[in-house]
């Protein structure tokens, strides 16, 4: 029965899991915690109350576009949390930061842009405001292509004068101007497991080099 083994399984697992973790020193990496996993929990819902409350009549005609990799985490369980009615998910990659970078580099789509978007109400889900490249990209790419609106969704904000200035209709949190990782934002692709937003100490930035 596949049941009894998803239930003999789970905690051995979850075991194996919690393990790994401390042997890797994932979470030693992390000098401070910025928003808890609680606290996440608890934006998202609102968050969907609200976007699901805007589109309440989008009639079918709703696409969510995740930016990834960043947004997996968050677009996964903001959709979850939205009210259930017809909607598409279309994915989009952008990349900006790439490998140990932690400055911005300019943005550029990666592969194939979202098809049929033509009368669709776009809303961009993506993890974090900074320079304002990528939404902007973005936006006017579904403008060109005939999307009848495009919103943005953003789990973070910077406080910085191009992040503040650049409009996004729904933001989870603004956080002070520092390199976080952690629910889907990654430092190399690492971290991006973590259930929270969190900044790297010092020592876990640019280890990979210098091993
Ligand atoms: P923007 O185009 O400069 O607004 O940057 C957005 C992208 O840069 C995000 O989707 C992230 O992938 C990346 N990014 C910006 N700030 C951070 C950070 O503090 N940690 C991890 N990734 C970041
Ligand atoms: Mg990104």
């Amino acid at each position: 029965m596949i049941e009894e083994h998803l239930h003999e399984s789970r905690p051995h697992e979850d075991r194996l899991h919690e393990d790994r973790l401390h042997e890797d020193r994932l979470h030693e990496d992390i000098e401070k915690v910025l928003v808890p996993s609680a606290a996440i929990a608890a934006r998202v819902r609102a968050l969907a109350a609200t976007i699901g409350e805007d589109y309440s009549h989008a009639d079918g005609r709703l696409t969510v576009v995740p930016v990834m990799t960043g947004s997996l985490l968050f677009a996964a369980d903001l959709v979850r949390a939205l009210p259930q009615r017809r909607m598409r998910i279309q994915l989009t990659t952008v990349s900006s930061y790439g490998g140990t970078a932690t400055a911005s580099r300019g943005s550029s789509i990666v592969g194939a842009l979202p098809k049929h978007l033509e009368g669709h109400h776009i809303l961009i889900v993506d993890d974090i405001l900074d320079s304002g490249g990528t939404l902007r990209l973005l936006r006017s790419e579904f403008m060109a292509r005939g999307a009848a609106d495009v919103r943005a969704c953003m789990l973070l904000r910077k406080r910085i004068p191009s992040a503040m200035n650049t409009p996004c209709e729904y933001v989870g949190f603004d956080i002070d101007d520092e390199f976080v990782v952690g629910y889907g934002l990654d430092y190399d692709d690492l971290y991006r497991n973590l259930p929270y937003v969190g900044t790297l100490r010092k020592e876990a930035i640019g280890r990979e080099l210098r091993a």
